[in-house]
């Protein structure tokens, strides 16, 4: 019965690369080159070489061809913005992503900005949040991207309900806000974007049909604050210590499943919920770029 109400991002994901991986063997068939994504690492920051990793091999499964490019942490802003400029002007390249944080010394918005609009399948640059603001074609951030996907494909009826995020970040929190009170089928949502200055989270979140969590704090939202038959969806990946586990951490979301799942409708655990999705709206977006390149 409980198992009912788990949003499987992984087997989701599955499907829906198999679903890729078919579109490029016909493109492939047809004489076409298959899409190509670039992935550049700066540094050696764990959680970022594990997602790159992650990109890349999930490049491998849908069969794109893909260019992991790492440079040192010192690296220079005007020498990043030098090779961001030489992705631009690459055709064989149809989309490319700066893996982020960058190193502080490097403006992550200057960065962002330099980016190619129609290479930007990350869905950051200004050009495609205002478009995706306006119900323009653009490309979506592959994280609000999945979610979607998953409201979708688990058939939940959004319209009219109330939906309360959790965080206002320019990848998560913003842009999701922006889609689930949009005129789309999965949208026209009341929407509530609390952040670190909301003066009562739990008693907002207590109010929704459907809470999307995305601050980066461990089991913030527990069980108390969650409506009978919620929607509960988890975007965190905390690393927590845990000295039983062989990797000295494990993986912990910002929702404690344990108290909401008695109460919500449905929920997407930590790991193999919202991650996985990420992965595979990135290349569902490097598809249309090679689409429309
Ligand atoms: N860092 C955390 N999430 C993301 C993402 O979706 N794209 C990039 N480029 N960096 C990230």
């Amino acid at each position: 019965m409980e198992q009912n109400k788990l949003i499987d991002g992984k087997a989701l994901s599955k499907k829906i690369k198999a679903e890729i991986a078919q579109e490029v063997d016909q493109m492939k068939a047809k004489g076409f080159r298959a899409p190509h994504l670039a992935a550049v690492l700066i540094g050696s920051n764990p959680a970022s070489m594990s997602y790159v990793r992650s990109k890349v091999k999930s490049c491998e499964e849908v069969g794109f061809t893909s260019s992991l490019i790492e440079k040192e942490k010192e690296i220079t802003e005007s020498e990043l913005l030098t090779l961001v400029e030489e992705l631009n002007n690459d055709e064989r390249i149809d989309g490319f992503i700066v893996q982020l944080p960058l190193p502080s010394h490097i403006d992550e918005m200057k960065v962002t900005m330099a980016i190619d609009p129609s290479k930007d399948v990350d869905g950051f640059h200004p050009v495609n949040l205002g478009k995706m603001s306006l119900g323009l074609d653009s490309f979506v951030p592959a994280t609000p991207y999945g979610i979607v996907q998953m409201l979708d494909r688990y058939g939940v009826e959004t319209s009219g309900k109330h939906c309360v995020i959790i965080g206002r970040s320019n990848i998560v929190g913003t842009p999701m806000s922006i889609l689930m009170s949009r005129k789309t089928k999965i949208g026209n949502c009341t929407v509530t974007l609390t952040h670190s200055r909301t003066k009562n989270i739990a008693e907002e979140v207590r109010r929704a049909d459907i809470v999307i969590a995305a601050i980066g704090f461990p089991n913030f939202v527990n069980g108390d604050m969650i409506k009978d038959g919620a929607v509960v969806i988890d975007v965190g990946i905390n690393r927590v210590e845990d000295e039983s586990s062989k990797r000295g951490y494990r993986l912990v979301g910002d929702v404690d499943f344990e108290s909401c799942l008695p109460k919500c409708s449905l929920i997407t655990p930590v790991p193999g919920g919202v991650g996985p999705m990420t992965v595979c709206s990135l290349m569902l977006n490097t598809l249309k770029a090679r689409k429309f390149s």
